[in-house]
C-alpha cells in the first residue's frame, strides 16, 4: 500500500523537520481548508514556498472554489489536485478536471465521508485519474475511521473505474489491510502517524508499504 502522510497537524514552526522525518513515503498530503467548505482555515501554497519536499505532493482543496487555488499549487509544483465533488455541478467538475489534466497534474476528485458515491457522475469518473475516498468527514485530523467507506471503494471499482483510489481519514495499521483489499492503492495517514516521533515514523511508513 501506498502512503501519503498528511501534515495537517504538524508544528508549523518546525514543518521542514517533520517534513524530512517522513522523507520515505510516497507522497505528501497537504490539507488546503478555505474556512468556507470547512470551517477551519488551513495553509496556503505560501506557506510552503520555502520548504524543500523529499517526494511529490499533492494538495487536497477542501475549498468551496478550488480553481481559485490551481495556479498557486500548480507554481508550487504539487503532482496532483483533489477537488470535493460537493463544491461545484457535476459540469463544471469536469471543467475543473480538464483545466488540471492540461496543466499535467494528476486530477482528483474526492467526495466527503457522509456523500453518496452514486453522486460522482459516470462522466467525471471517466475523466478522474484519482478518486479521493473521505473515511471520515472533512475538516479535521483525528477522527475515527467510518468503515463504510469500504462499500465505496468496492462501488468505484464495480462501476469499472481503474484509476488510483486515494483513503483519507482514520487510517491506521488495523484498517489499512481491509482497504486495500476493497480496492484502495494509496492511504493518507495524518495523526496515527504523525503523533509518533519523528524517530519511529520510517519504519512505520515501511509497515504500510509491506501491506
Ligand atoms: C481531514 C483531512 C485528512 C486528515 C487525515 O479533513 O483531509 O487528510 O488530515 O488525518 P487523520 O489520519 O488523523 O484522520
Ligand atoms: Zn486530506
Amino acid at each position: 500500500m501506498k502512503i501519503a502522510p498528511s501534515i495537517l497537524d504538524t508544528d508549523p514552526s518546525s514543518l521542514q523537520s517533520e517534513v524530512d522525518s517522513i522523507s520515505t513515503a510516497d507522497r505528501i498530503h497537504l490539507d488546503i481548508m478555505d474556512g468556507e467548505y470547512v470551517p477551519r482555515k488551513t495553509f496556503t501554497a505560501d506557506d510552503f514556498t520555502d520548504l524543500q519536499f523529499p517526494v511529490p505532493t499533492e494538495a487536497h482543496l477542501m475549498c468551496a472554489r478550488p480553481e481559485e487555488w490551481f495556479d498557486s499549487f500548480v507554481s508550487l509544483g504539487v503532482s496532483g489536485i483533489t477537488i470535493h465533488i460537493e463544491t461545484q455541478s457535476p459540469a463544471r467538475t469536469q471543467l475543473l478536471l480538464q483545466s488540471l489534466k492540461d496543466h499535467g497534474i494528476r486530477a482528483g476528485v474526492c467526495v466527503d465521508g457522509f456523500t453518496d458515491p452514486l453522486e460522482i457522475t459516470d462522466e467525471v469518473l471517466a475523466l478522474a485519474d484519482q478518486i479521493l475516498v473521505m473515511s471520515v468527514k472533512a475538516g479535521k485530523g483525528g477522527q475515527s475511521f467510518m468503515p463504510e467507506s469500504l462499500d465505496k471503494i468496492r462501488l468505484l471499482r464495480d462501476r469499472g473505474f481503474s484509476g488510483e483510489i486515494e483513503v483519507d481519514g482514520g487510517v491506521n495499521l488495523e484498517n489499512v489491510a481491509s482497504l486495500s483489499k476493497a480496492g484502495a492503492g494509496i492511504v493518507v495517514v495524518g495523526s496515527f502517524l504523525m503523533k509518533k516521533s519523528p524517530a519511529e515514523r520510517a519504519e512505520i511508513i515501511e509497515r504500510f508499504q509491506a501491506i
